[in-house]
């Protein structure tokens, strides 16, 4: 966000308004389609505006996004150790309505009892975190419009969307296929991947997430529920099925179980900005790739080992197939990803580094025993400060682990260290 100085600098304003976007930016109403919005992209800017990509299961749109006019957020926090007080969050919450940073009245009750799929900070980030505490200004006008809808063109539920750094093109993928669009051309798209065999029962391979490289436009990433990851390169030809590069972890010898399959399934890839390494998290790890090394792994990391033993439970009430992302810090030597009972870890990935940090989004900075969610609040009222957790003892057990609160999603501000997360109906801000 500092690109654009007529937002307050330092507000964080736009975590906010994801939460926002969540509930406007339309989700097609049909039987077929939930309401939802699976995946956000912000878009390179132009003339001052913002852009951004949403998709629900089946349909992408492009939103052009303008803040017409602030008024005035007469008190902002800039000491983030100040700014986190469940106090002050909930006491601004409470007198001055959410709907201070909704823009056309829409109501954040409807349909609140979750926050978005996805989470993503602007290009460029928040400058720093300071929260507006009191706005005294009602007439916060965040225009949001939808410029293009790209529709009729996934057959299966689309897992990503992701612009392409010529800033003209964008993939967007589900299951089976990856397409590749133009941003102004709604009613055609390119099919570059098709996994899809001509018969369904020699399917054995889904793709799970797809990102286009930082700086090659001619490249992507994708990978699959086999643990693999593909790496392709455009100009090899127009259908990409043969890969460029394979990016596998060899099988330990007697490792395998019944289970061995469906963690490994990735369900996040991310690329580091300097376009070197891909970060994927599968069920139980976290692991960096250079895409000059395909032999294996840099460098794993175990996100919950003490769930190992219970992953015939896991399995049995699903929570196997949970989806976890992941995502690398603006300098690339940390990483971080979502666990159960709100828990995050973040990882020094530098070398040499030992940095293994267990966070607990929470509200509630004395809480020791995790809760199941109660009731979802309906403000948005829940941007507190993550409290950095001493040690993983208390669920080492797995006892007090409570499987319904999990944190599937949080992106890491580009610039600066700070993670927002999403655990239940709530938005958190970890400074890193
Ligand atoms: C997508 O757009 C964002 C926002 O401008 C930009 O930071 C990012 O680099 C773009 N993605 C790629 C792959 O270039
Ligand atoms: C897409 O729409 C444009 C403008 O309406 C039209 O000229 C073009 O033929 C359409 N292309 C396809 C593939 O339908
Ligand atoms: C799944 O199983 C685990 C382990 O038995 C249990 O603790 C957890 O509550 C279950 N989760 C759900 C969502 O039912």
């Amino acid at each position: 966000m500092n690109r654009h100085t007529y937002f307050s600098p330092g507000s964080n304003y736009f975590a906010l308004s994801l939460v926002f976007f969540s509930f406007q930016f339309d989700y097609l109403k049909s039987l077929e389609i939930e309401e939802k919005i699976n995946k956000i992209r912000w878009c390179q800017t132009a003339n001052s505006a913002l852009f951004l990509l949403s998709a629900n299961d089946k349909t992408i749109k492009f939103w052009k996004v303008q803040e017409k006019k602030i008024k005035k957020i007469s008190k902002i926090i800039a000491d983030p150790s100040k700014a986190v007080g469940n106090g002050n969050v909930a006491s601004s919450s409470n007198s001055n309505s959410p709907k201070s940073f909704l823009a056309n009245g829409v109501s954040p009750d409807r349909s609140c009892n979750h926050l978005g799929n996805d989470i993503s900070f602007p290009p460029g980030g928040l400058p720093s975190l300071c929260l507006p505490v009191v706005v005294t200004s009602q007439e916060t006008n965040l225009v949001a419009r939808c410029r293009r809808v790209y529709g009729h063109a996934h057959d299966y539920h689309i897992n990503s969307i992701s612009n392409n750094s010529d800033g003209e093109t964008f993939i967007s993928a589900d299951d089976l296929r990856i397409n590749l669009w133009n941003l102004e051309i709604s009613n055609q798209s390119f099919n570059i991947v098709d996994l899809k065999p001509a018969n369904m029962e020699d399917l054995t391979e889904v793709i799970t997430s797809a990102e286009f490289h930082p700086a090659h436009c001619n490249m992507l990433a994708y990978s699959s529920s086999k643990g693999s990851i593909r790496l392709i390169d455009l100009r090899q030809s127009a259908l990409c099925d043969s890969h460029a590069k394979l990016f596998e972890e060899p099988e330990a010898p007697g490792s395998r179980s019944f289970f061995t399959e469906i963690i490994a399934s990735i369900s996040d890839i991310k690329f580091a900005k300097d376009g070197r390494y891909i970060l994927s998290r599968d069920y139980m790890t976290l692991k960096l790739w250079d895409i000059n090394m395909d032999s294996g792994p840099v460098a794993t990391f175990q996100v919950h080992e003490y769930l190992r033993p219970k992953l015939c439970d896991l399995y049995e009430n699903d929570s196997i197939f949970d989806k976890f992302e992941c995502c690398l810090s603006g300098d690339g030597l940390r990483v971080a990803t979502g666990s159960y009972s709100n828990l995050f870890r973040v990882f020094g990935c530098a070398p040499g580094s030992t940095e293994t940090t267990t966070l607990e989004a929470s509200k509630n900075p004395m809480r020791t025993q995790v809760q199941s969610p109660s009731r979802p609040s309906r403000s948005l009222n829940s941007i507190t400060r993550v409290v950095r957790r001493e040690t993983l003892g208390v669920d080492a057990n797995g006892n007090s682990l409570d499987f319904t609160t999990k944190l599937l999603h949080l992106a890491w501000h580009p610039t600066e260290n700070l993670i927002a997360c999403v655990a239940a109906n709530s938005l958190y801000m970890y400074y890193a």
